[in-house]
C-alpha cells in the first residue's frame, strides 16, 4: 500500500487534497497528515476522514528535525506532498520571520529527512519515491501592462516576504534535484478558492462579510488581477503530477480564469442574491453598498496569470471547474457549514484538537 506524507493537511488546500485522495483511491493508500496546527490548521476540516484506518494525524512542526525524522523512521513513506507553510501575504508584511522559518527552514528539514530516509547506499533513490513541493505563481512576481503569462521558464522575481520565502523553499527543492538527483517535482499554482478556506483570504472573507452586512474591504483601486482555480482541480493536478510528471520538473497550474478583485466581489454579491431565498433575512444585508475602498497593500502585485500549457500537454491536466460553477459550489458549502465559519471566526476551532485528541 502506498503511503503519502502530507504536510499542512489541516489547512485549506491540504484538507481538500486529502478528501480528494480518499475519494479517488479509497482504502488502497495510506495518508499520514503532519501539521503543527497553527491558526490556519483546523482539524474540523478532516472530521469525515479521521476514523479511517488508513489515515493518521500527527501533530508536529516541520521545523522540528527530530520529530520529522522520527515520522520517516516509523512509516515507510513513498510520497511527500509538502503543503505546510505560512500562506498569507498580509501576515508576511507584518511578521516576515515566521515565513522564513517555516517556508524556508521547514522545507529544508522536510527535504533532508526524506533524503536521509530514501537514499540508497549508491546515492540513488528507489523508483517510486517522490517529493512534491507545493509552490505558488507568486514566485514569478507581478505581470504588468503588455505582459502575457507566467511560464515555467519565467525568471523568479518575488516581491512580498511570503513569495520570497516560497521562492526560497522552491529553489532549495530544485537544488536537491540538481545536486543529488533527489526525486522532486514542483507545482506553481495560482489563487485557489473553495470549501474550508480560512476567511482571511479574499473570497471567503467577502462571502462571510456580505452575509453579515459587514464592509467589504477592497485594497487600492480593486483592479489587481488574480487567476482563480477551484481547489479540487488543484488537488487533481498535484496527484497527476506525482503520477505522470517527469522527475525534476516544474509544472504551472492555473485556472484560465483571470479576474479583477472588484469583479470577483460583484460576482459573489450577485451569486449570493441569486442563491438566497426571498424569506432569508440575509438577503437584505447583501449589497453593493458594503464595498469599501481601503488603503492598498504594500508592494501589491498587479496581476498573476498562468498559462498551464506544459501540464496540459505533458500530463493531460486542465482546469475543469468554470468560475461560475465553482463559486456556486463554494457559496453552497459555506451555507451548509455555518458552524464551521462560526468556529473559525470565534477561534473555537482550536478547541477541537484538545477535545478530539484529549490533549491535557
Ligand atoms: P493554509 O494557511 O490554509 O494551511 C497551511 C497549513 O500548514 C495549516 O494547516 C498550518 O497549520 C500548517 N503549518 C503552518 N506552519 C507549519 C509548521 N511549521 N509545521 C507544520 N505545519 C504547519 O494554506 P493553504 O492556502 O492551504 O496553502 C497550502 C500550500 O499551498 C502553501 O504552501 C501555499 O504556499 C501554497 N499555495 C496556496 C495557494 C492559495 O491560493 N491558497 C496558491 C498557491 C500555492
Ligand atoms: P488574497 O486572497 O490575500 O491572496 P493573494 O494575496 O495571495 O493573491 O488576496 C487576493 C487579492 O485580493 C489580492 O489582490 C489582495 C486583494 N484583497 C482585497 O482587496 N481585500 C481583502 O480584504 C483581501 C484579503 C484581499
Amino acid at each position: 500500500m502506498r503511503t503519502y506524507l502530507v504536510t499542512g493537511g489541516a489547512g485549506f488546500i491540504g484538507s481538500n487534497y486529502i478528501h480528494y485522495m480518499f475519494r479517488k483511491y479509497g482504502d488502497s493508500i495510506r495518508i499520514i497528515n503532519v501539521d503543527a496546527l497553527t491558526y490556519a490548521g483546523n482539524l474540523e476540516n478532516l472530521k469525515d476522514v479521521e476514523s479511517r484506518d488508513n489515515y493518521t494525524f500527527i501533530r508536529a512542526d516541520i521545523r522540528d528535525r527530530e520529530a520529522i525524522e522520527k515520522i520517516f523512521a516509523e512509516y515507510d513513506i513513498d510520497r511527500v506532498v509538502h503543503f505546510a507553510a505560512e500562506s498569507h501575504v498580509d501576515r508576511s508584511i507584518r511578521n516576515p520571520e515566521i515565513f522564513v522559518e517555516t517556508n524556508v527552514l521547514g522545507t529544508l528539514v522536510m527535504l533532508n529527512a526524506a533524503k536521509k530516509a530514501w537514499e540508497l547506499p549508491d546515492g540513488t533513490y528507489p523508483a517510486d519515491k517522490r517529493f512534491l513541493y507545493v509552490s505558488t505563481d507568486e514566485v514569478y512576481g507581478s505581470l504588468e501592462e503588455g505582459d502575457t503569462y507566467f511560464y515555467e521558464t519565467t525568471p523568479f522575481s518575488p516581491h512580498s516576504p511570503y513569495s520570497a520565502s516560497k521562492a526560497s523553499g522552491d529553489m532549495l527543492t530544485k537544488a536537491y534535484w540538481d545536486t543529488y538527483r533527489f526525486p522532486i517535482n514542483i507545482t506553481s499554482c495560482s489563487n485557489n478558492y473553495g470549501p474550508y478556506q480560512f476567511p482571511e483570504k479574499l473570497i471567503p472573507l467577502i462571502i462571510n462579510n456580505a452575509l453579515q452586512g459587514k464592509k467589504l474591504p477592497v485594497y487600492g483601486d480593486g483592479k489587481n488581477v488574480r487567476d482563480w482555480l477551484y481547489v479540487d482541480d488543484h488537488a487533481k493536478a498535484i496527484d497527476m503530477v506525482q503520477e505522470k510528471g517527469r522527475l525534476g520538473e516544474r509544472y504551472n497550474i492555473g485556472g484560465h480564469n483571470e479576474k479583477q478583485n472588484i469583479e470577483i466581489i460583484h460576482i459573489i454579491l450577485e451569486t449570493l442574491q441569486e442563491m438566497l431565498s426571498e424569506d432569508d433575512p440575509r438577503k437584505a444585508l447583501v449589497s453593493k453598498d458594503l464595498i469599501t475602498y481601503v488603503e492598498d497593500r504594500k508592494g501589491h502585485d498587479r496581476r498573476y496569470a498562468i498559462a498551464p500549457d506544459k501540464i496540459k500537454e505533458e500530463i493531460g491536466w486542465y482546469p475543469e471547474t468554470m468560475f461560475k460553477e465553482g463559486i456556486r459550489l463554494t457559496i453552497q458549502w459555506f451555507f451548509e457549514h455555518e458552524e464551521w465559519m462560526k468556529n473559525v471566526t470565534s477561534g473555537d476551532y482550536q478547541k477541537y484538537y484538545e477535545e478530539m485528541y484529549q490533549v491535557k
